[in-house]
Formats: structure tokens, sequence, C-alpha cells
């Protein structure tokens, strides 16, 4: 691999997202050779830590995600690594930070290639964008930024930040995460679709009768709850994760595998997604709240929720495209915290077929993303002693030790970063489709709770979600796959 130099800019740089995944993720890297020589880091955070104190904690990082490392690795990993303490709303603060930045470049040959890493609480995304631009941060080399989500709070929002990174940064250089495109799963729709005749001959409203997408969480909002309770289910999972799987499954063929062609593809499919009508919100969709346990809080009583929230911690929906190969069929969709169980899948749903053994099973493609990672087709044969159709299941799975060699989306996106590939980023005309989507369907929200009757269906905990979410469906013969 080659070892590409470069400066990184983490903002956050004491948070748990750089603790848990960058850090982890980026030695990953170093260990490949991909950043080795030329590269250092700074991590910023309001927190006066020292150097040594950073070291350390980019140290423990590693131990806690790896089981057999080399410490000399380690160290010499960690050596690249520079804090420098920060407070985003300061200017003064940038012409340090620049200053640092500079010093390094010129330590470590970065050939003023910068990275900048957007890791912190979203509200101060615009603020840094800003001071970036007003205080000549970029290097004379390349300058990236990764910004992670949520990327704005509404449509408005999304285009001022948008706005403020532009001015810095060209489209190209701006990687939005979202590390559900990051997944191996997700990685796996377009190679299932487009390389099976199989599947991709299948692959229009003919046979398919309805696409059904879960995103289930066991976990409720934990310490989130002061986020969480301005953003809620559809903003949180829907406006990105689920949409960019829908974008996937919905797309027409791109031309070549190029990011340009894929987000072409996604692109041409988005025109034709249909934004749904405050009536129609009313009828396709349902949004819930978790109730309590002898053990656990009700949503309304988390800490840091407001007692009467009307934030959804549950959501169940519908879309359509009018274009592309699979215009007009249903995408379900449903997300939820503190479900039965952890459970992200995707079940195409085929048509039935007139046949002369009578009743036959349904005849589904699932792909499970996680916890599990496979693809199964249901199909239909004989049973061996009496007369009538057994059901079974085709799997497309991984061995153990394929399973190891996984990467975290975390390090595959960051890799995809580091050599200035966007395929698996989201682009702004694809972020600002989702965000007139979503706006519609909070609006619509938003006046029933004006209005005094917002129908907030109240759901038991650890069970499936409101039963509510049954009726969304276009025909009586339809249902959740995964119950
Ligand atoms: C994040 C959401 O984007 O995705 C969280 O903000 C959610 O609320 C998480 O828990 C789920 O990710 P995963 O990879 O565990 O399915």
């Amino acid at each position: 691999m080659k070892n590409i130099p470069v400066i990184m800019i983490i903002f956050g740089g004491s948070g748990d997202l750089a603790h848990r995944k960058l850090y982890p993720c980026l030695f990953n890297l170093y260990e490949q050779g991909l950043i080795h020589d030329n590269f250092a880091v700074i991590g910023t955070a309001r927190r006066p830590w020292s150097h040594e104190y950073l070291r350390e904690q980019v140290s423990d990082a590693i131990h806690e995600t790896h089981d057999q490392v080399d410490e000399n690795e380690v160290k010499a990993f960690a050596s690249h690594f520079y804090y420098q303490s920060h407070d985003v709303t300061n200017v003064e603060h940038y012409v340090t930070l620049k200053k640092l930045a500079q010093e390094l470049d010129d330590r470590y040959s970065a050939q003023g290639n910068c990275l900048f890493y957007m890791a912190m609480a979203p509200r101060f995304f615009g603020t840094i964008a800003t001071h970036i631009n007003d205080q000549h941060l970029t290097g004379s080399g390349f300058n990236r930024i990764v910004v992670e989500k949520p990327f704005g709070h509404d449509l408005v929002s999304a285009e001022q930040l948008n706005k403020e990174i532009t001015a810095s940064f060209d489209e190209n250089d701006i990687f939005r995460i979202d590390h559900y495109l990051g997944k191996e799963m997700i990685q796996n729709i377009m190679p299932m679709r487009f390389t099976n005749p199989l599947i991709k001959n299948i692959w229009s409203g003919e046979y398919i009768n309805n696409i059904q997408i879960t995103l289930a969480e066991r976990l409720g909002v934990e310490a989130r709850g002061g986020y969480y309770d301005t953003s809620g289910a559809l903003r949180d999972m829907v406006q990105n994760h689920i949409f960019q799987i829908i974008t996937l499954l919905a797309m027409p063929e791109p031309k070549d595998l190029s990011s340009d062609s894929v987000h072409q593809a996604k692109q041409e499919l988005l025109k034709s997604l249909i934004i749904p009508t405050p009536e129609e919100v009313k009828k396709n969709f349902v949004r819930g709240q978790y109730l309590g346990s002898d053990t656990t809080f009700a949503y309304k009583k988390e800490p840091n929720v407001d007692p009467d929230s009307t934030t959804e911690t549950y959501v169940a929906g519908k879309t359509k495209f009018t274009s592309g190969p699979i215009a007009g069929v249903p995408i379900y969709f449903r997300t939820g915290k503190e479900f039965k169980e952890k459970k992200t899948r995707i079940d195409i749903v085929l048509k039935h077929i007139n046949n002369p053994y009578g009743q036959a099973h349904s005849n589904n493609i699932t792909i499970e993303v996680d916890p599990e990672s496979k693809i199964y087709i249901t199909i239909n044969g004989k049973k061996i002693d009496e007369p009538g159709i057994r059901r079974e299941d085709l799997t497309y799975a991984f061995s153990k030790e394929e399973m190891a060699k996984v990467p975290d989306g975390y390090e595959r996106l960051l890799h995809d970063v580091f050599v200035n590939d966007s395929t698996n980023f989201t682009h702004w005309s694809e972020l600002k489709r989702y965000w007139e989507f979503i706006d519609a369907v909070e609006d619509a929200w938003q006046k029933e709770n004006e209005a005094g009757n917002p129908e907030i269906a109240q759901y038991l905990p650890y069970r499936m979600g409101p039963k509510e979410a049954d009726n969304i469906f276009e025909s009586p013969t339809e249902h959740w796959i995964y119950e």
C-alpha cells in the first residue's frame, strides 16, 4: 500500500468516537503502511491534555480493541500524535493550530496535505468550517474534510452548513460519512444485484412485491438523551442510514464502478423519490416511544429528555420511486430503540406465482447486515415423504475466519478518504433530497403536534415496536417478514 503523507486534525480528539473508532482504525491503516512515516495527527478538544497524555489515550484505545499488538508498533504509532487544546469558537486558537500543523508538515514532510475530521458535537461543525476558512488552515497540498452525521437538522440548516464548508472545500473533497456504507453487507448490495442474472432479472415491479428494511436496536437512548430528544429516529437513522440502503436497492445500474458513475446513478434515482403529502404521512407512517419496564426507564423519563417529549424512538414508513428498476414498488422501513434484539436486515419480498401445487411459501431474498452477515433466499421444494411444499434457505455466508478479516466500517471509510475515493460517502445532492423527504414528514408531524393531537404509539420495550406499524402495508396480504 502506498504511504500517504498527511497531517490530520481531529476536532473532538478527546471524544468517544475518536477513542472507540478513529484511533484503532488509524492504527490498522498504519500497520498496513497506508499512513506510516509521513503523517501526524493533531487531536484537539477543550481539555488541557498534553501530547504525552493523548499518546497514552491512543495506546489505551488500541489495547482495548486489539487482542494482540506489537508494543513497539503501538509506541511508534502513538508518537505521531500531538495534542492541541482548542476552543472551536476562539479565533486565536486556530492561529496556534495552524502553526502546529505547519511545523508538523515540515517535520513529517507531509507535502502540505491536510485532512480535517469533524468528530465533535454537530452544533460546532459550521463554526469550525468558518474558521478553517477565515484563518486559512488549509494546506498547499490536498485538503479534505470528513464530516460526521448529522449533517444539519433539516434542509435549511444542512444548506447553511454546506455553504460554510464549501467556502474552503470542493464537493469532491468533502467526505460526509455514513458508517453504514462501510458495512460488509451494505457493500454487498451492488454486487448481489448486478452480477447475478437470477437476481438482476427479477429486480423489477413485475417480480418484487415490496421491500422491507429493518434497523432494530436493543439499546435505548442511554446517555444520549439530550442529543436524541432534538433528533428522533427519523433524523437519526432514516435520513442517513436507511435512505442510503434504499438508494442502493433502487438505483439503476451504474455505467461503471467509479465514484462519479455510482453517484450519478443514485442521483438519477433520487430525482424520482416521491415526497409524501401530510395525508400520506398520516396514512403511511407510524411514530412511537418506548415505555418503561421494571428495570428500565420509559423514554420520557430518560435523563435529559423532556417529560412531554413528542420525539419518536421508533418510526415506520413507506417510500416509492417513479423511475428506476423498481419504480412503483413500495419500500417499507422501520427503525427503533428497545426492540427485542439488535437486527439490521433487508427483505425483498417476491410476488407469488400461480402454480399447480396451490399454496407455496413466499420466495424471498433476505440480506442480514447485523449482527450476522449473510444473504439467503427462501426457496420452495418438495416434501420428502408426504405431499406438499417444503421451504428451505439457500444461504450465502462467511466462515469465522473470513468474518475475522472483515474490517470495521470506519477503517474502510478512513482508507477511502486517504485514497480519495468518495464512492461510499454521501454527495450533497443526495443528502439534500433525503432532507426534502424527512422535512415533509417532520412538518406533517409538527402540525399534528401543534394541533394537540399527535399520534405517538407507546410501545412495550424489548418486543417488536408498536403494532400500529402492521397497518402501513398497501395490501392485506403484505406483512413484515421479520417478526
Ligand atoms: C448511529 C445512531 O448513527 O447509528 C445511533 O446515531 C445508532 O443512534 C447507531 O445507535 C446504530 O449503528 P449500528 O452500526 O450499531 O447499527
